[in-house]
């Protein structure tokens, strides 16, 4: 296990951190946001394969390869310190999958790529939003045909799309206002977003204010059609971490991080 901690330069952040109070949600780069030049081939040589991928039974869409690790993090006067959570166990209901969940685990901490991106992901919170404690998801998701299974929330802080690759046409992501605070919501009016997430952007947005959506990937004229993505969460602690709002706050379950 890792406790890595490092100070996190806020220089190029404050437009982000303004446009994600204002808007709700930011579509950028990686390159703007400081990730190598070749992280994506170097992310995905080393996950994206038929090792650490896996295709779990009762996941929808039923086509999908996945992945998983959960990092639990800590601000600390202003240094973000990481290591790699307990459990990848899902607490609760997402997506209209219901129930506790176990996926294919990989351990991103390990590797100086995927460190360096859950702290560039995790520094694009904005400071007045942060949790001083907390838990960060990272799901490796390969689809083929369908991207989502319908109109959604993750019920979550944030929600994070990286797609690093992808062959064929649609997967258009779709974020709107919601009516209500359902996660099962069904959006009512047009999108405030659609756009077509191309290798290398990257989709941030503020989970309680939108529903999101995505269409079916469609094959190129070759007959392909995959798409690698990842999908980061900034979770509620009632996530992963199986602690509920008490009127003072969360009520803590175990030890701080060292
Ligand atoms: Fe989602």
């Amino acid at each position: 296990m890792t406790d890595n901690s490092s100070r996190t330069p806020t220089e190029g952040l404050d437009n982000a951190w303004a446009a994600l109070a204002s808007e709700g949600y930011i579509l950028t780069s990686d390159q703007t946001i400081g990730l190598p030049k070749n992280f994506r081939q170097a992310f995905l040589r080393t996950y994206f394969n038929d090792r650490v991928l896996h295709c779990d039974e009762g996941d929808w869409p039923a086509d999908r390869q996945r992945a998983r690790d959960l990092i639990r993090y800590q601000w600390r006067d202003g240094a973000l310190h990481l290591r790699e959570g307990e459990t990848t166990t899902i607490l609760t209901d997402r997506a209209g999958i219901p129930g506790k969940r176990d996926h294919r685990r990989v351990s991103v901490l390990d590797d100086p790529f995927g460190e360096q991106l859950v702290r560039t992901f995790l520094s694009l919170v904005p400071p007045d939003r942060r949790q001083n404690d907390g838990t960060f998801g990272v799901n490796l998701f390969r689809t083929f045909t369908n991207v989502v299974s319908k109109p959604h929330r993750d019920n979550e802080e944030f929600v994070i799309l990286y797609v690093l690759d992808r062959a064929g046409y649609g997967a258009e992501s779709y974020l709107y206002h919601a009516d209500s605070d359902s996660a099962e919501a069904e959006p009512t009016a047009e999108p405030v977003l659609r756009h077509q997430l191309n290798p290398g952007e990257i989709l941030i947005f503020d989970d309680e204010r939108f529903v999101h959506d995505a269409s079916p990937l469609q094959p190129s004229l070759e007959g392909t059609a995959h798409r690698d993505v990842l999908v980061c969460t900034v979770d509620y602690r009632s996530t992963f971490l199986g602690e509920v709002p008490s009127a003072c706050g969360y009520l803590l379950a175990d030890s701080e991080l060292g």
